[in-house]
């Protein structure tokens, strides 16, 4: 395998962390970025602590502010000219309604809007590496989403799941209209559904309810990564696009989530709000 650059974000903990852990183990070069600089810090000791010859760089990223997701990509565009995979990893799933410095739903912000910014500012970085690739992590919880504007700055009462259920759509919903937009052999875009995995994202849920219903139905993040890594990596993903993938392998996603007039609107939309140019729509590029 030729060495591969492979950018992860939210890479310090549960499935990033694992992912950058066997990417590591198979030859690529990993960046961790994350927002906390001192369990970034943590994360790089201990792939090295096991394998003192992974390459592994860290890049401060907090998906909690546009302009921090701007300077980020700046540096990374300078610091990695050529990066052949990004996965689109970091997630939140507060209890209590939170907001990022925007002014965004923490969990469309950071979960989704982030992240397509994020994305569209390193494709210089990826095109540059084509064939290159963008692995998006999504949920089977896309099924609990629903695409409502009105809820983006904020939804009275907040519900939780509703929440992470939009956010899980979106990312699935840009998955499939970014692979919808570029060409796949400058660069390919894929979403996946981990597994329900044992990672502190379940830190809110009642310690009694966790140990006792859902604990129990977890895979580890061990298990979770290979998915994505596979992604990443394994040449039977050569060219594949705007699909969504489980462990069993092709999965089952809401039809909306498959419609480009409604990819594109969410993806136009949001290209708004973080005034960035849409990539042009396949009917425009003749
Ligand atoms: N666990 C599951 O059952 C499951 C199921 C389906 C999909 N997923 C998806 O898998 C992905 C990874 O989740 P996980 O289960 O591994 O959870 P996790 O262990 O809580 O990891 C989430 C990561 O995202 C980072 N993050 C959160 N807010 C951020 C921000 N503002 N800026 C930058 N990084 C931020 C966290 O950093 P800190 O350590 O600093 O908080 C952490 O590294 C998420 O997208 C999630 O939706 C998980």
């Amino acid at each position: 395998m030729a060495h591969k650059t492979v950018l992860i974000t939210g890479g310090n903990s549960g499935i990033g962390f694992e992912t950058a852990r066997q990417l590591t183990a198979r030859g690529a070069a990993v960046i961790l970025a994350c927002r906390d600089e001192t369990k970034a810090q943590a994360a790089l000791a201990s792939i090295k602590n096991d394998m003192p010859s992974a390459e592994v760089s860290l890049v401060s990223l907090d998906l909690g502010s546009l302009d921090h997701v701007r300077q980020c990509a700046e540096v990374v565009r300078d610091r990695f000219p050529r990066i052949d995979v990004l996965i689109n990893n970091a997630g939140v799933v507060p209890t209590r309604q939170q907001f990022t410095q925007d002014g965004f739903e923490m969990q469309f912000g950071v979960n989704y809007l982030a992240h397509v910014l994020f994305t569209q500012l390193l494709l210089p970085s990826l095109e540059a590496a084509a064939p290159a690739r963008v692995v998006n992590l999504s949920s089977v919880a896309h099924w609990l989403g629903h695409i409502n504007p009105k809820t983006w700055r904020g939804r009275f009462p907040y519900l939780v799941m509703d929440a992470y259920g939009q956010s899980k759509l979106a990312n699935l919903m840009f998955s499939n209209e970014l692979g919808r937009r570029i060409n796949p052999h400058k660069v390919t875009s894929n979403a996946l559904h981990p597994g329900g995995v044992d990672t502190g994202i379940f830190r809110h849920v009642p310690k009694p309810l966790f140990n006792t219903l859902i604990k129990p139905t977890l895979i580890s993040p061990k298990k979770a990564a290979e998915l994505p890594v596979a992604l990443a990596l394994d040449e039977q993903y050569a060219g594949v696009t705007a699909r969504y993938f489980d462990h069993a392998g092709p999965a089952r996603s809401r039809p909306v989530a498959r419609r480009p007039v409604a990819t594109a609107r969410l993806y136009e939309r949001s290209c708004e709000l973080l005034h960035i140019d849409p990539l042009p729509a396949p009917e425009d590029t003749g």
